[in-house]
This record gives C-alpha cells, structure tokens and sequence, in this order.
C-alpha cells in the first residue's frame, strides 16, 4: 500500500505514511499553458490511499485527476475536508444538491472513502462506494488537555456541535454547555451558554468548521462581557474564509487551534492517526 495526496494534503499524506508505515509517493504538479491542471505521480501498480481535501475546484480537479492517475490499483480515498458539505440539501428549488454531486464525481474509480468529521453523516448516503468517517475529538481533547487551560469550560455554539463539543470535554471530564441565541430586540441578540455559568471560566468553543468565524466572534464578545476569563476556539477545518482568522483574534480569542484536514499556520493537532485507524 502507499499513500499518494494531492497539493492541499501533503503534510497531512506525510504524516499519515510515517503512522501507516506505507511509501510516500511523489507527485509532480503543474499547468498547461492554457491552465489546465496537469499532475504526475511516481507510482504504479500497488494499491493506493489517495488524500485530498476538497477546499476548493481547483483541489477538486486535482483529486480526480489523481484518482484516474491511480486506476489499475485498488483506490481508498481520504477526504480530510470535503468542502461542498454543507449544502447536503436542496434547500430552495433550483439548487444543487452539492454534496451529493460532489460525492459521487469522487466515488469514480475508488473502492471506498474515508472522511474526517464530516459537516452531517448524511452526506455518506451520497457516495457510491462504502463511506465512513472518522472523528478528532480524541485530537483535540488531547492537545487541550496539553495546553495547561485549568479546568475549561467546552461550549458548542450551536445544536450541531453539540455532540462534537461533548465527545471533546469527555475527553478530560470537563463541563460541556451549548451557547444559547435569544433575541433581546431587534438590534440585540444576546448568546450564552445555557445551562452553566461562564463568569472567570477558561472558555474553549468547539466547532466541526470554522467558516467565516462570524458567530464565535459574536459569542467572544458577549462571553467576555459575561465575565467569561479567557475565550478559545478549536476545529477540525480552519476554512477562515475572509480573514476569518484575523476577526477571531480582534474579538479577543485568545487562541484558535485547527487540525492539519486544512494545513494552516495553527494547525496544531493531526488527523493521520485518527484516519490510519479508519484504514484498518
Ligand atoms: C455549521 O453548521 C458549522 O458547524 C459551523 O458552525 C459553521 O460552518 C461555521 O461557520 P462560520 O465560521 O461562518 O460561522
């Protein structure tokens, strides 16, 4: 078995060869003149664990290309990130149902797929191949837990990161809450965490994806302003998208932690074990 990865998941591919103990394969990346993108990899023969995150369409095509550079092997493929996720239904008439579009383009040619938190399990159901994912919880309640942050509180930010939030704080037995949006006009929305208390607690906000960081910004604030002595945020995919990063730490995050799904400056904690686990 070797492991082959397009541009957006070198670290990660690296990484996962040394846990695996499969061969790195080289690949070499480029463009035709008129921008097409262009790849060649020094394998042959064996089977594959393909890695690409899908970040955007140019990483898209890049895995596909990849994946058709492999035919003639048995192809795992591993999706840290799958961008296009969230827009797993048609919400209004017209729409894509991106998710599943993406799923299937990429279930071509290979014999199963491995993703990292993927946005809803339900995406799985799209891909034509057997799909499953693996979870970084362990990940990051491990590196909290190395961060010397006394006795934190975990906060979701919303009702979907609630169980990730919660598999993180059990991680160390720490206090887990949701943060609760109640509007108290028109022009004030107030959030805090709904059932405990965040004055003088050190404040650790979980999320699957950061995007924007438009609603942890909001939630920093109004944590500060409820006594809150330190807010953190952590995620699996650190998109930042608009300088995302930049507004999180100018609303007063004192730190932001993402994994190496997306390799980022603050990627701190890795998924190769976790998805070497999902392989075996
Ligand atoms: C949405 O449901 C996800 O779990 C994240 O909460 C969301 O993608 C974060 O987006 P943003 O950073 O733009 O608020």
């Amino acid at each position: 078995m070797k492991v082959v990865s397009t541009q957006y998941s070198q670290i990660l591919a690296a990484r996962l060869a040394k846990e695996t103990g499969y061969e790195l394969v080289d690949v070499r990346f480029s463009r035709f003149p008129d921008g097409e993108l262009y790849l060649k990899t020094g394998a042959g023969g064996d089977d594959m664990v393909v890695v690409g995150s899908i970040t955007g369409s140019d990483a898209l095509v890049e895995l596909l290309l990849l994946i058709d550079a492999c035919q003639g092997a048995e192809v795992t493929l591993v999706i840290p990130y799958m961008g296009y996720a969230r827009q797993d239904k048609q919400f209004s008439p017209g729409e894509p149902l991106s998710a599943r579009a993406i799923a299937q383009a990429i279930s071509q040619g290979v014999t199963r797929a491995l993703l990292v938190n993927v946005h809803d399990p339900g995406v799985l159901r799209f891909f034509r191949v057997p799909a499953t994912q693996v979870s970084l919880a362990p990940e990051i309640g491990t590196f909290l837990e190395h961060t010397g942050l006394s006795d934190p509180l975990i906060l979701a930010p919303d009702d979907g990161a609630v169980q990730f939030a919660s598999a993180v704080a059990a991680e160390n037995g720490w206090d887990t809450d949701q943060l609760e949006k109640t509007r108290v006009s028109a022009e004030e929305v107030r959030m805090e965490p709904k059932n405990l208390c965040a004055d003088g607690r050190n404040v650790v906000i979980i999320d699957d994806i950061i995007s924007t960081g438009g609603t942890l910004a909001m939630a920093t604030r109004l944590l500060y302003e409820q006594g809150a002595a330190d807010v953190s945020a952590a995620c699996v995919h650190g998109v930042f998208a608009g300088g995302a990063y930049a507004r999180l730490l100018a609303s007063g995050v004192r730190s932001v932690f993402c994994s190496d799904t997306i390799e980022r400056g603050c990627s701190v904690y890795s998924a190769a074990r976790m998805v070497m686990n999902g392989l075996l």
